[in-house]
Order: C-alpha cells, then sequence, then structure tokens
C-alpha cells in the first residue's frame, strides 16, 4: 500500500507500507526498508560513542538519525534532498520518522548535503545513495568526489570521524579516503535480504591534525 507518494525535482518519492514493513523508493529505486536496518544502524554507531554532534546526509527512514538521538547525541542535523520525507517526518507518517522530527535536539533541513556542509562536527555521515559504485541520483557522483570529501574532514573536531555507506566495497572511494586522510577503516556489514546475502560497506576516516591516533591503528 502507497502511504505517501511526490513528485521532486530530482525524481519520485514514494512511501509503501507492507504488512508492518515500510519501503522507500527514490527516483523508481528501492533505497531501504524497515525490516532490515542493521547497516543504519551500524553507520550511527560508527560516529563514536556518545555521538557528540553529527551532520547526517540522507535522512531517509529515519533510522541512523533516530540511533544517534537514542545514543545521546548533543545535536543531529540531517540533510534531506526530498523535502517531502522532511514534512512526512513531522506529519508523524511513520512512527521513526515522526520521533526523529519530534526531538528537540534534531534538525532536517531541505536541500543537497553537498551544499549544506556547514559548521563544526564531531561526525559526518553520509547515507545519500547506494555508494559511487550504483547511484541513484547521478548528481551524486559529487558526494564521493575528493573535493567534497576534503571538505567533509575539514568540518570535522580533531578526531572527528567521517563515515560513509555504500551498497559495496569501493576501492577507489578507499584509496581516495586514504589520500585525504592517511588512513581508511572498512567496517564490513553483512545482510540478508529476502534470502538473499549482501554486504554493506561503511568506510570511516578520521580528523588526525596532532598527535591523535584512531583507535584501529
Ligand atoms: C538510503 S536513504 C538514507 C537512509 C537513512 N540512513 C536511514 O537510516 O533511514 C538515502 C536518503 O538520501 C537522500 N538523498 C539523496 N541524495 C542526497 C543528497 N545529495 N543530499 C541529501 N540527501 C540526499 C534520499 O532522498 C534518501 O532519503
Amino acid at each position: 500500500m502507497i502511504i505517501a507518494r511526490a513528485d521532486t525535482p530530482v525524481g519520485e518519492v514514494v512511501l509503501r507500507r507492507r504488512d508492518d514493513v515500510d519501503e522507500l523508493v527514490v527516483n523508481g529505486v528501492f533505497a531501504m526498508d524497515s525490516a532490515e536496518v542493521t547497516s543504519e544502524l551500524a553507520l550511527a554507531d560508527a560516529a563514536g560513542s556518545p555521538p557528540g554532534r553529527v551532520l547526517v546526509g540522507g535522512l531517509g527512514l529515519g533510522y541512523t538519525a533516530a540511533r544517534l538521538l537514542d545514543a545521546g547525541a548533543e545535536r543531529v542535523k540531517v540533510v534531506e534532498l526530498a523535502d517531502p520525507l522532511i514534512t512526512w517526518a513531522r506529519e508523524g507518517v511513520t512512527a521513526q520518522l515522526g520521533r526523529v522530527a519530534a526531538d528537540p535536539r534534531s534538525e532536517l533541513v531541505d536541500g543537497d548535503i553537498v551544499d549544506h556542509l556547514d559548521g563544526t562536527w564531531d561526525a559526518i555521515l553520509l547515507d545519500v545513495d547506494n555508494g559511487p559504485t550504483f547511484l541513484i541520483h547521478d548528481h551524486n557522483r559529487r558526494v564521493y568526489a575528493e573535493a567534497f570529501l576534503r571538505r567533509c574532514l575539514q568540518a570535522l573536531t580533531e578526531g572527528g570521524r567521517l563515515v560513509v555507506w555504500c551498497e559495496t566495497a569501493s576501492p577507489e572511494l578507499a584509496s581516495t579516503l586514504e589520500r585525504i586522510a592517511g588512513a581508511v577503516e572498512l567496517i564490513s556489514v553483512p545482510v540478508t535480504r529476502q534470502g538473499r546475502s549482501f554486504t554493506y560497506a561503511l568506510y570511516r576516516v578520521v580528523r588526525t591534525t596532532g598527535g591523535y591516533s584512531p583507535p584501529w591503528l
């Protein structure tokens, strides 16, 4: 059943519900559902504990943002390209989106993360597309490009973390991140979805301008 649908300048956004599972389809491509959110939660956990002030690219169904809030984040700013999702969050169209919107520590901003990178953050989490290997929006190529990733790193506090969600490992992205940050960590997240196995990839880098060493080095 379709519970919400809207056309946006970057394509159609649809929220569907089957049984008790919410599903998000963006631009005709399955983006995610609420049945399997291990990697969305792992993305939030990769911000560190407590997460501090976090900038998130991509609201989706709100699982990453909600996890950050549950983990005691001081502030969570979420930039979302499809503005109907923000409206639906404020209307509480799904319980999860509703609780993210209602939390006084969260701020939902309509726009493209590349154009809304301001301020200083303890973590920046990017989950706006399937990753550089399988883009839903072609214009998101710039999200995975060195220039933007370098800007993200510069917007972090010392020891702050930049984490990028990908539908599969991307050696090219890994080497870009290694080049700008000195070291990159791959966090593999195996999931089973409707009987099929996938291994999603989270790439994490840490801003180190002084003597700080990331815990995995
Ligand atoms: C897979 S979903 C994010 C899932 C989210 N982590 C969660 O827990 O539900 C990707 C979201 O990013 C949004 N998006 C796509 N490109 C974007 C961009 N350049 N800037 C901000 N949001 C973007 C999509 O509209 C979609 O809502």
